[in-house]
């Protein structure tokens, strides 16, 4: 009798095989994104179920065009079928067009469970902290500023507060050079002055 259980409960196990699917979305990098500074996005499905996933649709549709291009590979893919045990990774690089904070969405996957399977099964990735993506700098004056950060103490930050300081400091080297070149002047009139006492 129980070996009649058994056999049935194995029976049942085998005639549904079920696939389970991790499905894991990466980005290159997590912090220091910049306009026109691409990066790389790893969608990575992997089959730890006993049974096989078929006709999986995926999409990363987090890449709008107002803020993003996709320049290599594709933020969709399908795949005919995943077998137990197996990984498929499908990498595409995305570029930053403007300056914006985005929320990096989970991207969507859609399969169908085992040969026999007739319901469609929907998934989410993980999600990601939000990104920021800023107006991109030359690396030179990256540090420029970062060291008058360090010498101002952190009084000027950015490039339009060094604009204004150095048209401040230009104006004080002119006053300065005004009132030297004045007092020279004095001199050489006092001077000149003097001589023509002298020849008198
Ligand atoms: C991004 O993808 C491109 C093309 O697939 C590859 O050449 C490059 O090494 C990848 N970069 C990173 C940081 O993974
Ligand atoms: C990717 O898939 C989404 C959702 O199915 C769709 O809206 C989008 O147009 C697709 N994008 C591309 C580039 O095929």
């Amino acid at each position: 009798m129980l070996a009649v259980l058994l056999f049935a409960a194995a029976a049942d196990d085998a005639e549904e095989p079920r696939a389970s699917l991790l499905f894991y979305k990466k980005l290159s990098q997590t912090h220091g994104h910049a306009v026109n500074k691409p990066f790389n996005v790893t969608l990575t499905v992997y089959n730890k179920g006993v049974g096989n996933a078929y006709s999986l649709i995926v999409a990363d549709d987090n890449w709008k065009a107002d803020k993003f291009r996709i320049i290599g590979g594709g933020n969709n893919f399908t795949l005919d079928f995943l077998n137990a045990g197996d990984t498929y990774e499908h990498e595409f690089v995305v570029k930053p067009i403007r300056k914006a904070w985005h929320r990096v969405r989970p991207a969507k996957m859609f399969y169908v469970d085992g040969d026999a399977g007739e319901s469609t099964v929907s998934h989410l990735s993980n999600s990601l902290p939000d990104m920021r993506v800023i107006e991109k700098q030359d690396s030179l004056e990256e540090a420029a500023i970062m060291a008058g950060r360090v010498l101002t103490l952190n009084m000027i930050k950015t490039k339009q507060g060094w604009m204004a300081f150095a048209a401040l400091a230009l104006l004080a080297i002119c006053a300065q050079l005004y009132f030297i070149g004045s007092a020279v002047l004095h001199k050489r009139r006092h001077l000149r002055a003097l001589e023509d006492v002298k020849k008198l």
